[in-house]
């Protein structure tokens, strides 16, 4: 049996794991065995022969559950082929689309260690309607980008189907 490729994604909203879940079904299209599961329920790398990790952007920063594992198995990472996709813009203008991608070359800067074989930027959603605590709070500050941000979804699923499919063919 050839080993599994992990596909592990952190996900508050639901947004990043629906991407999580289009990948996998390409991936899974093009044969290979893929494991699909939250960051947060991974405890070993153990048997796998690749890593996709998918995370959303929050306040600068890849969310919570993205950024333990990555410290908890930063070893066995360093040894595995790593894909990584990150959600984050919210809406369709280069500005704002340059600016966040800004935002993740710092953070993979942050993680310089890591070596992914291909990184992607992908679109998100955000619905202020269903915005918990702290976030619900967050958005009401008027110094907040959020601030009275309408509700968006700009993932563009062609482009993720197509970044999945080529990534089939990298790993
Ligand atoms: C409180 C909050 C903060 C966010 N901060 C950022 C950010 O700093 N940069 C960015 O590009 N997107 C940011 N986003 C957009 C999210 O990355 C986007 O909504 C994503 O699709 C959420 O993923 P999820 O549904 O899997 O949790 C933020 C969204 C929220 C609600």
């Amino acid at each position: 049996m050839p080993k599994p490729i992990l596909l592990g994604y952190a996900s508050r909203y639901g947004s990043t794991r629906e991407v999580a879940e289009a990948v996998a079904v390409i991936l899974s299209d093009k044969g290979l065995e893929v494991d699909l599961q939250p960051l947060r329920k991974v405890r070993s790398l153990d048997g796998y022969r690749a890593v996709v990790l998918g995370a959303p952007l929050y306040i600068g920063r890849w969310l919570k559950d993205a950024r333990r594992f990555l410290s908890r198995h930063r070893e066995a990472l360093a040894k595995l082929p790593v894909a990584l996709f990150t959600l984050g813009p919210l809406k369709k203008d280069e500005k704002d689309w340059a600016d966040v991608q800004a935002q993740l070359d710092k953070v993979l800067a942050k993680h310089s260690w890591l070596k992914p074989v291909a990184s992607e930027l992908f679109g998100g959603k955000f619905d202020p309607a269903k915005l918990r605590f702290p976030y619900k709070l967050l958005v009401t500050l008027p110094a907040s980008p959020l601030h009275r941000m309408p509700a968006s979804d700009v993932r563009d699923w062609e482009k993720i189907r197509a970044w999945a499919a080529g990534l089939a063919r990298k790993l």
